[in-house]
Parts: C-alpha cells; structure tokens; sequence
C-alpha cells in the first residue's frame, strides 16, 4: 500500500493469546503514532475454543473470503485441550490459514537478546543473530504413501518426499533475497545428500543454480546431523540457514532454544507474492498453565509486530520495535517471571512502548 495503509486481521485465540495480543498491539499502535502509517485493525474471535464450543468449528464458513483482504493476520496462540481436542484446533485454523494462503515460508529469528539468559555458556548478545527459513508445504511432509498388508507380517509402509522444483526455488530465492539484505550476506543451506542420495542432491543442485543469480552472498552447506551440533557448538557462523521442511521444523526450534526462554521468539508464515496475508505469530502456544494470571511474557508477540512492519514494508519502525524489545530487556526493570522478573504482562508491555516512544 503505497499510503502506508495497512487492513490488520487479530485473532487472539487461547489462553495467554488473549493477554499477549492487547500488548502486541498497545506497542503497533505507538508505532503509529511514531512512524505515520495506518493500521485498519479488525478482531476476529475465531480460532479459539470458546468459538467452538458456541459453534461446533474453529473458523466460520466463509473465513476465507473474510480474512483474504487483509495484508497481515496478527495471531495469538490456539488450543485449549480441556475443551478442544489439539489436533481439532490446530488442524481447523492455523494449519489451514497455512495451506489456503500458501504461506510457503516459515522464518524465525535466532537473535541472542540482552538480559536474557541463554543454555549456551560464554555467548554474548550481537554473537548470535541469524534467521531460519524453512520450507513450509511439502518435503518430507507429504501425503503421498500408504500401507499394504496392513497387520500380518508382511505390512509395509512408506511416505515420500515430495520436492517440486517451483517449490524448492521458491524458498530457496527468498532466503537468498533475505541474505541480500544482510551484512555478512552468507547462506547455509542444510542438506543430508549424503545418506538421502535423490532429493537432497537436487535441493543442492537448486541452491548451486539460485547462487549464480546472487553472486555476492557466500554459499555453504552442511548435512542435518552436523549442522544441528554447529547451532550449539558455533553459533556465530551462521547469518541466514534454508532448510527443507523437516530439517526447517528441527533447526526453527533448536536455534530459538539456544537463545532463551520461549516467551520472547515469533515467527512468521509468509507467503512473499502478496496474493494472500501473511500470518505472525508468537513461537509459544496458549499456556494453559499460566493463563488468566496476568503474568505472561508478551514479547514473543511484540517482536511478531515487528516481523509484521518489516514484511510490509516499515522497516524503519520495524527496526525501533526491536530496540525498544532490546533496550527494555537491557534495563531490566521490567521483566516477566520466565526472565527472572515480577512485572506483569502489561507491564513489560507497557515499558516496551514507552521505550519506542523515546
Ligand atoms: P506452550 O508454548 O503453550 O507452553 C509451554 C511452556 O512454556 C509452559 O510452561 C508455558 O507456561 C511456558 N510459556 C509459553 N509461553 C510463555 C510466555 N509467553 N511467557 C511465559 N511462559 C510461557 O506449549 P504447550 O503447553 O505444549 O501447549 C499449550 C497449548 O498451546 C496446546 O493446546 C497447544 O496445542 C497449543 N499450541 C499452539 C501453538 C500455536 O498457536 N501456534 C504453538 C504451540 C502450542
Ligand atoms: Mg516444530
């Protein structure tokens, strides 16, 4: 949007969605103010269990009609499995806002925060600062396959990974654009193109093809097994990491592990041609056991803003969104209790605010 006008869909969802979303917003709409863009925000109260248990499904009918106008879906967190079983809400709406809107990315940060203590010893913030991108709709995680002989001796069964080549260059042409913007402009791909001999080498062979397009970013690999010990062991080697889907799913947890508690990381799904909104949202889920205390950390869905304002465009409040998240974590005045603190969810929001209006 070329006025700097952007149509913001918010579903809460469960749980601490419903404490940390108001923070995340409290934070876009001082962002505003700041930077003179408008969100047209609209809240939705789907994709939760309440909507459920009044309606007998996640989403409405028409949620795709309804939801395809808009340029972004700032998300909470869905489950709540006293009511809804999990694989009930999280297969009726998330996962389907995954597939109708070809979000084919899955990008999350690895970005060691000030105040924050990380498992791994001796590492100090700026040493760790790198993005995963994973494949987000086929791979390994495909529905081609079946059983034969099912329960006798013989039963056989087998799943096929499916790679496409518009699929692989895909992916493979947003991290490289993505590495582009960086400094250190260094991709690592992870492969496995030695014991999984068919597709691995061809996902090696797209990345050697899509790195001529790019001659300025220096190009490495490393196989799966290796290149998880590498994200413990070196973690300051890495600047933006491509990844198939399952290898994706393993790194996108493993690295934000390696840089602190779950309550701080987002994530994004995106789809880059724009033909559908994106979704951002936190990493954590709905954490029954902490909801409705007020006590949840909302970072995780404040820096999904930030991710937000840079996919449409406002990178300059995208960037102070996060300064305000690091400057607020470096004072640590006001810290949740899984960072060793005893503010509150608004609280720890509110300072963030606060700092980006300084
Ligand atoms: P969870 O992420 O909700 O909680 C795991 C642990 O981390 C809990 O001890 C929780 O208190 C803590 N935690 C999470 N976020 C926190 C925050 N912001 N501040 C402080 N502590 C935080 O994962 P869990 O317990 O496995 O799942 C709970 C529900 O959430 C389930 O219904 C699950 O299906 C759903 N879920 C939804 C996701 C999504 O919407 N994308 C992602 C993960 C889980
Ligand atoms: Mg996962």
């Amino acid at each position: 949007s070329q006025n700097r006008t952007y149509k913001i869909a918010v579903i809460a969802g469960d749980g601490i969605g419903k404490e940390v979303v108001p923070e995340g917003l409290k934070v876009l709409r001082r962002a505003q103010e700041k930077f003179g863009f408008t969100l047209e925000i609209e809240e939705f109260d789907f994709a939760s269990a309440e909507y459920w248990q009044g309606h007998g499904q996640m989403l409405p009918d028409d949620w795709f009609e309804l939801l395809k106008p808009f340029d972004a879906i700032y998300f909470g967190a869905v489950g709540w499995p006293s009511v809804v079983p999990d694989h009930v809400s999280l297969w009726g709406s998330l996962l389907q806002f995954r597939r109708s809107f070809d979000q084919y990315v899955n990008l999350r940060p690895v970005k060691l925060m000030p105040g924050v203590k990380s498992p791994l010893a001796d590492r100090k913030p700026g040493e760790v600062d790198f993005w995963v991108v994973r494949e987000n709709t086929e791979g390994e995680y495909s529905e081609v396959g079946g059983k034969m002989f099912e329960g006798t001796d013989r039963e056989v069964v087998i799943q096929e990974t499916v790679m496409s080549r518009t699929g692989v260059d895909r992916i493979l042409k947003f991290a490289f654009d993505l590495a582009q913007t960086r400094e250190k402009k260094h991709l690592t791909s992870a492969t496995k193109s030695n014991g999984i001999a068919i597709t691995m080498p061809y996902w090696d062979q797209r990345v050697e093809e899509m790195a001529q397009n790019y001659p300025e970013i220096d190009v490495d690999k490393f196989h799966i097994d290796i290149l998880t010990a590498n994200f413990v062991l070196h973690p300051d080697w890495f600047d933006v990491v491509v990844a198939s889907n399952l290898f994706g799913d393993i790194l996108s947890d493993l690295g934000p592990a390696c840089t602190g508690t779950i309550g701080i990381v987002p994530s994004a799904n995106i789809n880059p041609e724009r033909n559908f909104p994106s979704l951002f949202e936190p990493v954590h889920g709905s954490a029954p056991d902490i909801a409705g205390r007020g006590i949840a950390n909302p970072i995780g869905q404040i820096w999904c803003g930030s991710m937000m304002l840079d996919h449409l465009g406002e990178r300059d409040a995208a960037a102070a969104v996060l300064a305000a998240i690091e400057s607020t974590l470096a004072a640590g005045e006001y810290l949740t209790g899984d960072l060793g603190g005893t503010a509150t969810t608004a609280e720890l929001g509110t300072a963030i605010a606060e700092a980006l209006s300084r």
